[in-house]
């Protein structure tokens, strides 16, 4: 007897005897993830056929369907799929990263299980790393980094109804996503329309939800305002040029002088951080200032301002350092916001909104699917691009992270596990 294994188009027909046991002869069919190989073969789309031709009478059984979890001993096209993960295994610095191999997981009620495609590595990750992120607070260490997510479906969890499997979907996860599969709840899920490249995909979910949310859910920005975008190269910098541009606000943007040139060709006026003073650059004030930078605890993005300008603080990676704690960081932010919170109250006082993420989306749901929907369109129709620095493999995960705490990029930096 010999055994091949062949591609075929779905619904090869499975012989009376075969997948119902998950066995055939001396070949066994393991299920992995705590599906049961019937439940494999029934649920699989992507369909490779096992073919066993009996040499003595030649005749030819397709004795089982299945993709990867289908293992054969001693064959080495087919081996059990590798759950690789990024682990922050101690806080600090990209030298507490490790990438090692986790139990692969199961999709529980409500949840879907997804081949990663691609998943972000963020600034945002730095502070979670070093343990300056309010957020992630309580996680001790071993635990897996990644913002965001975009995979393919390919275990469905009981109770789960409207997705296939093979469907490509994203989520926001904060944590947990630089890995080779994750599990998802169904709920959380936008949908990735076809065509649309996945590093792309991934490179949007954080930076321009932020980004858009913060002109339209925050500041609710207005054609012809002007507008001061501060760290205008970094990821969300770079995603409020763009979509500021389309709604036709004017805008400027702090970035470093050897960046001047991206600055301009988003639609920004640029203001090389390093050598001008951008609280000169509008005499009149500017209506809103995005600040992701925290420089100064915000003073001059304050100070940038017209009387009753608004300022929208987002990030602090000024402030992210390594001799830094978080409860000395949080309390120097809530002093902060409250002093801001006062000066408010002054006649032509100017405002100040603290805008997270992911408060917005615990208090509106569906704000954030609505949001990334309406730029995954965009992106399906190319009215948007994301700058894509580079495509990372789990080898150089580390690396990333040292480039990204260095500054100077110009684009994100996404991990393909495949
Ligand atoms: N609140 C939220 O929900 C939310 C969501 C997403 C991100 N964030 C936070 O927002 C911040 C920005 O995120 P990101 O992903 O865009 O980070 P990023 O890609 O690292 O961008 C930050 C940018 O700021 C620039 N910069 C550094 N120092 C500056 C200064 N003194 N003046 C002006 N620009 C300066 C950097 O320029 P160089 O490269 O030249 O150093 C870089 O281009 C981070 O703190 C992140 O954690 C918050």
């Amino acid at each position: 007897m010999s055994v091949e294994w062949g591609s075929a188009s779905r619904g090869c027909s499975p012989p009376s005897s075969g997948p119902e046991t998950a066995r055939a002869g001396s070949i066994q069919l393991r299920a992995i993830g705590g599906a049961s190989p019937r439940k494999i073969l029934h649920q699989q789309s992507r369909v490779r056929c096992l073919i066993v031709v009996n040499d003595r009478t030649s005749r030819i059984h397709i004795v089982a369907e299945a993709a990867a979890e289908v293992f054969l001993p001693g064959n080495p096209r087919m081996h059990e799929p590798r759950n690789r993960v990024v682990q922050v295994s101690r806080f600090g610095g990209p030298e507490g990263l490790e990438v090692v191999d986790a139990p692969m997981p199961t999709a529980g009620r409500g949840e879907v299980r997804v081949r990663v495609l691609a998943s972000s590595l963020e600034y945002t990750d730095v502070p979670i790393r070093r343990h300056l992120y309010a957020q992630t607070m309580g996680q001790r260490p071993p635990f897996v980094l990644g913002y965001d997510v975009v995979g393919q479906i390919d275990q469905l969890g009981d109770g789960v109804s409207g997705f296939q499997l093979g469907d490509q979907v994203a989520d926001m996860t904060v944590l947990g996503s630089n890995a080779s599969y994750r599990t998802l709840r169904a709920d959380d899920l936008t949908r990735v329309p076809a065509g649309v490249d996945a590093m792309e995909a991934a490179a949007i979910i954080l930076s321009w939800t932020t980004a858009y949310q913060l002109l339209h859910r925050a500041a609710k920005v207005k054609r012809g305002q002007h507008v001061l975008v501060q760290g205008a190269v970094g990821a969300v910098g770079q995603a409020l040029l763009v979509l500021g541009k389309m709604v036709g606000v004017e805008l400027w943007g702090t970035a470093r002088g050897e960046h001047a040139r991206v600055v301009r060709e988003l639609g920004g006026n640029p203001i090389d951080y390093q050598r001008e003073d951008f609280t000169r650059v509008l005499p009149s004030g500017f209506d809103i200032v995005f600040d992701g930078v925290g420089q100064d605890s915000y003073r001059r993005s304050y100070a940038a301002l017209k009387p009753g300008g608004l300022l929208v603080a987002y990030g602090y990676s000024a402030s992210v350092q390594p001799q830094r704690r978080l409860p000395s960081l949080l309390t120097s932010l809530a002093r902060v916001y409250l002093w801001r919170g006062l000066l408010r109250l002054l006649p032509g006082g100017k405002r100040t909104y603290v805008y997270s993420i992911n408060l917005m989306r615990a208090r509106h749901p569906t704000w954030f699917k609505e949001d990334l929907e309406r730029l995954f369109g965009l992106l399906a129709a190319r009215t948007i691009r994301p700058r894509v620095a580079g495509r990372i493999s789990f080898d150089e995960v580390i690396e990333a992270h040292r480039r990204i705490e260095a500054g100077g990029l110009d684009g994100k930096l996404v991990l393909c596990p495949d």
